[in-house]
Order: C-alpha cells, then structure tokens, then sequence
C-alpha cells in the first residue's frame, strides 16, 4: 500500500507524514529531503544553481541516505550528515532552482519509485499523487492559508533562534510555492483523485487522525 501527501510549503506534510507511517508501520520518505540534498551538493560543489551538467555528473553517483532516529530522521550525503544543512535559509531559498531542473527529477523520481518497491510507504512531497505513485491507494493534498503556513515557519525559527520577520517568510513561502507550481517538469498540482485537507484550522492530530480513517477504508 502506498500513502501519497501532496501540498505547499508548511502545509503539515512531513510532520504528519511521519505519525500516520509510524502508526501503520510503513516508512516514511520525506522527498524534499531528497531535492534538498541534491541543492546542498550544487552549493558543496560550487556551482550556480542552474548549472544542470555541473550538478548531475555527481549527483548520478551521490549517496543519499535517511536514518530514522528520535528527532525525525538524520540525513546522509555521501557519508556526510547533512541534516541541519539542508535546512539552512541559503537552500530553502534555492532548492525550487535545482528541483527545477528535468534531468534532477528523474533521478530523484527513480530513487523515489524504488524506495517504494521495497514496501509500504508513506511519501510526501509535491508530485507523489501525479507523478511518482500515480497509483497510490491513498492520495491526500495537504493545503492552509498562506499566512497560516508562514506563522508555523515563523514558530519553528524562533525555536531554532532564526529571526526572520514573518512577512519575509510569507514572501519567501509564497515565491517558492509559486516556482514549484508553474515549472514546466511535473509541478506542484493536486492528483484528480487525491483528497483535500486544509489544515489551516485543523490541529496536527486532526489531520492524522482524518489519513488514518481515509487509509483504513482503503485497506
Ligand atoms: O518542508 P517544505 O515544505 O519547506 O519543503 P520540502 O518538502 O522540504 O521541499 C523542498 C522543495 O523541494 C520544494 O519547495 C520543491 O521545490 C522541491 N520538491 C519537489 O520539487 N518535489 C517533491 N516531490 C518534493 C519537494
Ligand atoms: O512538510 P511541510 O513543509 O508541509 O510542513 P511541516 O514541516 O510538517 O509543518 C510545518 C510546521 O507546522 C511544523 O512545525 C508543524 O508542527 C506545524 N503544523 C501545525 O502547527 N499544525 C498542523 N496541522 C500541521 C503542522
């Protein structure tokens, strides 16, 4: 069985990716993740973010591996632990460039579908639903106001000491989403058959618990 959750930047998708996996015992595959990695090695190796050749002759051969532990799950390039990197304002703000780019999404697609041959999943990203398991059982598109989305960013940067005003993260939010949408590569689209949930007013146990009875009735 294969769980697909879809959505906008800090609709909830990974947070609640991550509990609906572990309640049913599936893995979990956080594909951002994956774009991330991939725009962390373009920023390693120097190069413009655009710089499709440049980027692909080592991502092709690059390692990227996630290990779950009581945080989420760290993250692995090329034996490297690049977990808070990839999360760092310098590649949130650039990862919509290399995510872009054709020849980057095939290989992660590729990657993505064979995670998902080896078992059940729960993967969440931006084209799971239409793209990568267009025959998932359960598709779900995760949407909440813009605003709504920009406060949980803003939360989570004042934990970490990040203080970046809340309108620069709107901005930022609204920018990516607007690049993820309207690139020419399977852009950021709800699946026909996929389920709506806006999670503006909905708490994160709400959420799963409205995947979980979807899932159930689909088992
Ligand atoms: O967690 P957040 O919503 O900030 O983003 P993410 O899920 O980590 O994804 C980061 C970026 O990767 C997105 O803005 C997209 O540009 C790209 N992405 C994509 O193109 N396709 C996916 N399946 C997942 C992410
Ligand atoms: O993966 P995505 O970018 O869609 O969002 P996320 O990283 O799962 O969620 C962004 C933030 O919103 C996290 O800090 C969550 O705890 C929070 N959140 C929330 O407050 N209420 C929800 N219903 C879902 C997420």
């Amino acid at each position: 069985m294969q769980i697909a959750i879809d959505g906008p930047a800090s609709s909830g998708k990974s947070t609640v990716a991550k509990i609906v996996a572990t309640k049913l015992g599936f893995v979990y595959v956080d594909t951002g993740a994956m774009y991330r990695s991939a725009t962390v090695l373009a920023q390693q190796l120097g190069l413009d973010y655009g710089d499709e050749a440049g980027l692909m002759a080592e991502l092709t051969k690059a390692d990227i591996q996630f290990q779950p532990d009581e945080a989420g799950q760290k993250v692995f390039l090329n034996g490297l632990d690049i977990t808070l990197a990839i999360r760092t304002p310098e590649i949130t703000n650039n990862v919509s460039q290399v995510s872009a780019l054709p020849a980057v999404r095939t290989e992660m697609v590729d990657r993505q579908r064979q995670i998902a041959e080896q078992g059940q999943v729960v993967m969440d990203g931006r084209d799971i639903g239409t793209t990568v398991l267009p025959d998932a059982k359960v598709k779900i598109f995760m949407v909440a106001s813009a605003k709504e989305r920009a406060k949980r960013r803003y939360a989570e940067n004042t934990a970490k000491g990040i203080m970046t005003p809340l309108a620069t993260l709107q901005a930022e939010i609204e920018l990516r989403d607007q690049k993820d949408s309207t690139r020419a590569v399977s852009p950021l689209r709800k699946a026909d058959d996929a389920i709506e949930i806006d999670t503006t007013k909905l708490l994160i146990d709400e959420v799963v618990a409205e995947i979980l009875t979807i899932a159930k009735q689909n088992m």
